[in-house]
């Protein structure tokens, strides 16, 4: 089989990784890779926003399934685009992208489908906004309604900082079209939980649960990034959470798209609060999340491509997924400056001889060198019988890695953000 995947990150980088594993897959394609995809895959000149091209090119290369990684080119409809082509592909169609695309398309999703979440109001006119703030209790949160890299969400402590956000986004425009609409919902306290799992439309399986650390630096402290590390298990997954989630959140959610004649083909990320009144729906997104899946697919026993079939087929109860009985974690290694400004082009060294799995995200090969190319770098991925043995594990093989200005969280695992 001739398989194309799209994106160029961490994410990208474990899905080729482990669709490699298959030996039906003769060729692998990546648009447009990394320094690390670079080893396993023919990385193509193409970015994952191209849609034309990308269309062009997995017609001209007769590809047998082309998988979408990342967000945009899902908004984008690139799934469309291939269907209409008749190229068999991994990946939500537009119409069903908008969970993660639109923040007010989803919570109405939730409020007309009952699916538990902060609650919240939608404006379109700054002034409304700006009046309603007047009338809540703080802390309080602001959503951009568009896509904003995981930036467009801020958790205000006062009535000035609420409103300094609300302005920020839509009179002075900070995140574009994006923030024309906003979300303002209440505040959830709790531990934060992602459950990634497959959907074929029709029924939703869940992965193992994993949980994410988005603040830059250890504690909780610092910027909001796209993810500087993750675990799985993400919770005490005991039978009555798992239940309570599959039965609140997952069905409903895939139940509720397919009633709107948006039936989900691919991934739903569920990015969830453990809250005192049960789990509630922070976020949807449309895709594996970057690092979650990272720490998630090293456990994965059963072939990619055999769930990725079972999705594109719509037979996603007749497969049995497997899963190792282990823990597993990941460590991000990000350029010094990251969610900010940051230096590329430091050498990297140490991947070859660390010892453990290493997904390469912001890299590239520069006159026969690994060089960093983004923010986030790469993470190191190690499992153990206990979380423990996964972290101390990751953190020795981060401990041999080395670029100039190199940064990483030295609490994942250790935290519950
Ligand atoms: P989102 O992009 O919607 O996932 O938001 C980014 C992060 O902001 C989440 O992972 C949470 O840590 C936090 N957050 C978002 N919404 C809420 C909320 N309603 N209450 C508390 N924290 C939130
Ligand atoms: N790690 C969060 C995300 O992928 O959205």
């Amino acid at each position: 089989m001739k398989v194309l995947v799209v994106g160029s990150g961490g994410r990208e980088h474990v899905v080729c990784w482990k669709l490699k594993q298959d030996p039906r897959v003769t060729e692998l394609y990546c648009a447009p890779g990394n320094g690390g995809i670079a080893s396993i895959a023919t990385c193509v000149d193409i970015k994952a926003n191209e849609i034309d091209k990308l269309v062009e090119f997995s017609k001209n290369e007769s590809f047998d399934l082309v998988f979408i990684a990342p967000e945009d080119p899902l908004a984008l409809g690139l799934a469309d685009r291939l269907e209409e082509e008749g190229i068999r592909c991994f990946g939500p169609k537009a119409n069903a992208a908008i969970i993660e695309s639109s923040k007010a398309f989803s919570k109405s999703l939730m409020r007309k489908y009952n699916i538990p979440t902060a609650a919240y109001e939608i404006f379109d006119d700054e002034q409304k906004a700006l009046d309603y703030l007047e009338t809540q209790p703080m802390p309080i949160v602001i959503k951009c309604d568009g896509l904003a890299l995981g930036k467009g969400v801020i958790i205000a402590q006062t009535l000035e900082e609420a409103k300094k956000a609300v302005s920020d986004m839509m009179g002075d425009k900070k995140f574009g079209s994006a923030g024309s609409t906003v979300v303002i919902e209440e505040c959830m306290v709790g531990p934060e939980l992602t459950i990634l799992s497959f959907s074929d439309g029709n029924v939703a399986v869940p992965m193992i649960s994993s949980r994410d650390h988005k603040r830059v630096n250890d504690r909780d402290e610092g910027l909001n990034t796209g993810g500087m590390g993750a675990v799985t298990p993400g919770a005490d997954m005991t039978p009555e959470l798992k239940a309570r989630i599959q039965d609140e959140i997952i069905t409903p959610t895939v139940e509720a798209l397919k009633t709107e004649g948006r039936p989900f083909k691919g991934v739903i990320y569920f990015g969830l609060m453990l809250t005192a009144g049960g789990p509630k729906v922070v976020e949807y997104n449309c895709r594996f999340g970057d690092p979650e899946v990272q720490a998630i697919l090293p456990l994965l026993e059963t072939s990619l491509l055999d769930i990725v079939d079972a999705v594109i087929d719509g037979n996603l109860d007749k497969i049995d997924i497997k899963w190792k009985n282990k823990c597993s974690c990941v460590v991000v290694m990000a350029s010094g400056g990251y969610p900010q400004s940051y230096a590329k082009g430091y050498e990297i060294t140490g991947i070859d001889t660390c010892g453990k799995l290493v997904f390469q995200a912001g890299t590239a090969l520069k006159d026969g060198k690994l060089v960093t190319n983004g923010g986030r770098v790469l993470c190191v991925y190690d499992e153990g019988d206990t979380l423990d043995e996964a972290i101390d594990g990751a953190y020795e093989g981060v401990a041999k890695i080395s670029f100039q200005d190199a940064h990483y969280r030295h609490d994942i695992g250790r935290t519950l953000g």
